[in-house]
């Protein structure tokens, strides 16, 4: 019901389900100034207008406002609601109120209470994905695809993934994590592939040089073992998710390649900035201290 209720040409706020919890009466003033939102570097246009968000659709949109719908049916308390479609075509998604994680990154950003608490809010979005199926004649076009030219994926998807837990895609509020934004890139993955990339930009599996100041001297194998206990993954887990994180490196710098040429926009700009290099470099570095970040993980 709720999704036939969200018309093209119309804007309809969704009055079912429950209310979103980021929601007060004082939010829902109309207003029209469009403020523009800076965090991304794929979305052009991200605005926020009143207590709303208006982001341009793209192919995934239809299972990922299907996938929003369940998650606050769930009563999952950190993501936007889905509210329809306006005007222009462009999404309506409810403004979590607060702050992303920064660039460069806020001290509050890289705690390790920060991080724990994102590891908690990531397994509980896992957790809620298990009992979601995609209404008829929707397909994601996000998640475990084949890549050109890329390895083979370890194993069937076990999960629907946000797969883009960045800095930039966390809200803060207190320096806590409340809410995770830009859904863009949902779909069925591997459980650990969407840890490995939530732990890509958290730990950060990086070099030094190629860190945000705030992560220079953070040390990836200590914050990997945090995140690791508050999710509650087992020792096998631990020994496969480095494994995912090697072949994630692979598999990331063939898929950053192929967006670039077939999708364009911000993908062929980040590209073209060297995208495709610093995965190869964070790839060197996962390689040489994996020792290391294994003892971390497990003894
Ligand atoms: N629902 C929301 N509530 C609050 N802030 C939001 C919301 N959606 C987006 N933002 C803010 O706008 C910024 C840019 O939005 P978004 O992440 O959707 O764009 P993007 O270009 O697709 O990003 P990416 O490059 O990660 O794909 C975010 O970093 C965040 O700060
Ligand atoms: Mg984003």
């Amino acid at each position: 019901m709720g999704l036939q209720r969200s018309v093209v040409g119309h804007e309809h706020r969704c009055a079912e389900g429950p209310q979103p919890r980021f929601y007060s009466d004082a939010m829902l003033a109309d207003h029209d100034d469009e403020v523009p939102l800076f965090g991304g570097d794929v979305s052009d246009g991200v605005v926020r207008r009143g207590d709303t968000v208006r982001r341009a659709l793209t192919p995934n949109s239809p299972a990922v406002h299907a996938y929003l719908r369940h998650l606050e049916q769930a009563g999952f308390p950190h993501s936007p609601r889905f509210l329809g479609i306006d005007h222009q075509g462009r999404e309506i998604v409810t403004y979590i109120d607060g702050e992303m994680g920064g660039r460069p990154l806020n001290s509050w950003a890289v705690t390790d209470t920060a991080l724990t608490e994102i590891a908690v809010i990531q397994r509980h979005l896992h957790q809620l994905s298990a009992g979601f199926t995609l209404p008829d004649g929707v397909e994601w076009t996000e998640g475990l695809g084949s890549v050109p030219d890329a390895p083979a994926p370890p194993g069937e998807p076990d999960v629907v993934g946000h797969n883009d837990i960045t800095f930039e895609n966390v809200i803060f509020r207190d320096g806590r994590p409340v809410g995770i934004v830009d859904f863009d890139l949902a779909g069925p993955t591997l459980r650990l592939l969407d840890i490995a990339t939530t732990l890509r930009y958290w730990a950060p599996m990086s070099p030094p040089q190629d860190r945000d100041p705030a992560l220079h001297n953070a040390d990836a194998g200590h914050r990997a073992r945090l995140f690791a206990d508050a999710y509650g993954l087992d020792a096998t887990e631990r020994a496969d998710l480095l494994d995912v994180t090697d072949w994630r490196f692979e598999r990331a710098w063939h898929a950053m390649r192929h967006r670039a040429e077939t999708i364009g926009g911000g993908w062929a700009r980040m590209w073209n900035d060297g995208a495709g290099d610093l995965i190869k470099r964070s790839h060197a570095w996962f390689k040489e201290h994996r020792l290391a970040i294994t003892d971390a993980l497990t003894r």
